[in-house]
């Protein structure tokens, strides 16, 4: 697969089948997806990969949580507040995935099954979590970001497909706690990897992007 092919065919998906992704392909995706470049090759990254029981643990450590009405607390609190353009295209993503569903979004049982299901991990069987030192900048959640989508990029050559999501990693103590990732670094992203479940309806949904001429600005350029 070509790089604008994986580029392409890459999505959120959320809804994956139990089956595993073997462990030497996840090797060999993250040994391509750690060639990502990093401010002065700095490599500010620590991953801690889960799959099987400690998963399932961790899932229903989750649920159980989520059931009880936890609010999360991400080690990198979410913003709250988005200026309204952007806030306009989160509105638009959720209203998208709620049609997908054919749910009414203002149908509370709706909104909670939805958000239930993306705290079992979307069913996925392997779960990244994207973690660095806790001292580290902005500069450095750049270099994070660099290496979400690499991996998510190698994960299309082999046909594994993957979200990256911030509720992987609303309860960041019950990570911790499961996975022994120490208190001195942050947890910041969760990549899940999987495979789809290719009848899903929240899997036939494709987020549109901002038309190229209303994102770039050429100077110079004929
Ligand atoms: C930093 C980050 C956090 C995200 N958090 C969530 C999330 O919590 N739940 C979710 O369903 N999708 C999440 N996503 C997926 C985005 O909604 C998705 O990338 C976006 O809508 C574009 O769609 P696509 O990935 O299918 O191209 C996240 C993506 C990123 C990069």
């Amino acid at each position: 697969m070509n790089v604008i092919d994986a580029l392409n065919s890459r999505f959120t998906v959320r809804a994956f089948t139990p089956d595993p992704v073997h462990k030497g392909t996840i090797l060999k995706i993250l040994d391509a997806a750690t060639r990502a470049p990093s401010s002065g090759n700095t490599q500010p990254w620590e991953l801690f990969v889960a799959g099987g029981d400690a998963l399932d643990r961790l899932r229903h450590a989750y649920e159980e949580r989520f059931s009880k009405g936890v609010p999360g607390s991400p080690d990198l609190p979410a913003p709250q507040q988005w200026p309204p353009t952007l806030q306009k295209r989160m509105d638009e993503l959720k209203a998208a995935r709620f049609e997908s569903l054919g749910i009414e979004r203002t149908h509370a049982a709706a909104r909670h099954a939805m958000f239930e299901r993306a705290h079992q991990f979307f069913g996925a069987p392997t779960v990244v979590y994207l973690c660095m030192d806790r001292t580290l900048t902005a500069w450095s959640i750049f270099d994070m970001g660099l290496l979400a989508q690499s991996i998510m990029l190698a994960a299309q050559q082999y046909g594994v497909d993957s979200a990256a999501a911030a509720l992987l990693i609303s309860y960041p103590d019950l990570i911790r706690a499961e996975l022994e990732i120490p208190e001195d670094v942050s947890i910041l992203m969760g990549v899940a990897l999987g495979y789809r479940d290719r009848q899903h309806p929240l899997n036939q949904y494709r987020s549109p992007r901002r038309p190229l001429q209303e994102v770039v600005r050429f100077k110079g350029l004929t």
